[in-house]
């Protein structure tokens, strides 16, 4: 099947690390299936890469808080008949503060469309990759998997459940036709902080951010040669190298002084 007759799907593809995968599958020719909530914005990045391209793009408004998005963002592509040969799962949020402090429903929500709306997805599309015996899966996790983050605690453990559930799947699909990559990018520069209501953290002041165009550039490519996993630059494998060595108390110290208030000095 040329790419041209091929679907891929990308949660959140009208911002930041979603929206630059998006150019990529464009840029190699791959029809596009945009989803997010933001109307004017979809049609802004369906307008500029069919234009660029010359690839159909399809959007998709859904607000992937919700417990049934996935399934009705799963109806409506088989309805449109078409075949999604490449499933991005992207769209996640954080929230920040301590875990007392934050909303339970703000929480909740945040786990049914960093965790539920990636597995429920991936459910879906699943079958029809393995009636066909091709398909192409990214999960965007995060090195936040990788270590447990005071004043992000709900979004460290939503990323580390998508790190080990997408190595997990990976090894059951291994011999099925179908692969399944897990990207983990460190600090990006995108709206996610903006959105997580993160201004004030050290995170955003002080420590760098990574292009969003060179992160999704690293997980396409791991994409398309199946890899299992691309922890994105230099620093932030060294980061999960050390996590994953030091205990759990003195990995939650570090990324606390990471992510505290940059004008909190009692610590
Ligand atoms: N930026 C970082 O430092 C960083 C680091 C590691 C991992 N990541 C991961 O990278 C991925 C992309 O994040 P980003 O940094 O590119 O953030 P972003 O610029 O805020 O983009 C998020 C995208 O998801 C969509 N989205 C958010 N909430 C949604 C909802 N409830 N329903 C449907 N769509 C929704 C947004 O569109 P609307 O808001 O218009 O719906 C937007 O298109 C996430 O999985 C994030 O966890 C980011």
């Amino acid at each position: 099947m040329e790419n041209k007759e091929k679907y891929a799907l990308v949660t959140g593809g009208t911002s930041g690390i979603g929206k630059e995968l998006a150019k990529l599958l464009a840029a190699n020719q791959y029809n596009l299936i945009l989803v997010s909530r933001d109307q004017s914005e979809l049609q802004l990045v369906a307008e500029e890469l069919q234009e660029t391209h010359q690839v159909q793009v399809h959007t998709i408004l859904k607000d992937l808080f919700r417990r049934e998005s996935p399934f009705e963002i799963y109806d409506e592509v088989k309805h449109m008949g078409f075949v999604v040969e490449v499933l991005v799962n992207n769209a996640a949020q954080g929230a920040y503060g301590e875990f007392k402090d934050i909303d339970i429903n703000r929480q909740l929500d945040m786990i049914q469309l960093n965790i539920g709306g990636y597995v429920t997805l991936t459910s879906c599309f699943l079958q029809d990759m393995l009636s066909r015996g091709t398909g192409k899966i990214l999960n965007v996790g995060s090195i936040a998997g990788e270590a447990p983050g005071p004043l992000q605690a709900v979004y460290h453990g939503t990323k580390a459940f998508i790190n080990t559930w997408s190595s997990s799947i990976q090894y059951e699909l291994k011999d099925k036709g179908i692969t399944v990559t897990a990207l983990l990018p460190g600090p990006t520069e995108t709206d996610f902080f903006n959105k997580a209501e993160m201004n004030e953290s050290r995170m955003v002041q002080d420590i760098p951010h990574a292009d969003p165009e060179k992160v999704a550039k690293d997980g396409f490519d791991a994409l398309m040669s199946g890899d299992a996993k691309i922890i994105s630059g230099f620093m932030n494998k060294v980061q999960v190298g050390m996590a994953n060595m030091q205990p759990d108390s003195m990995a939650a110290a570090s990324m606390y002084k990471q992510q505290k208030p940059v004008d909190r000095k009692e610590d």
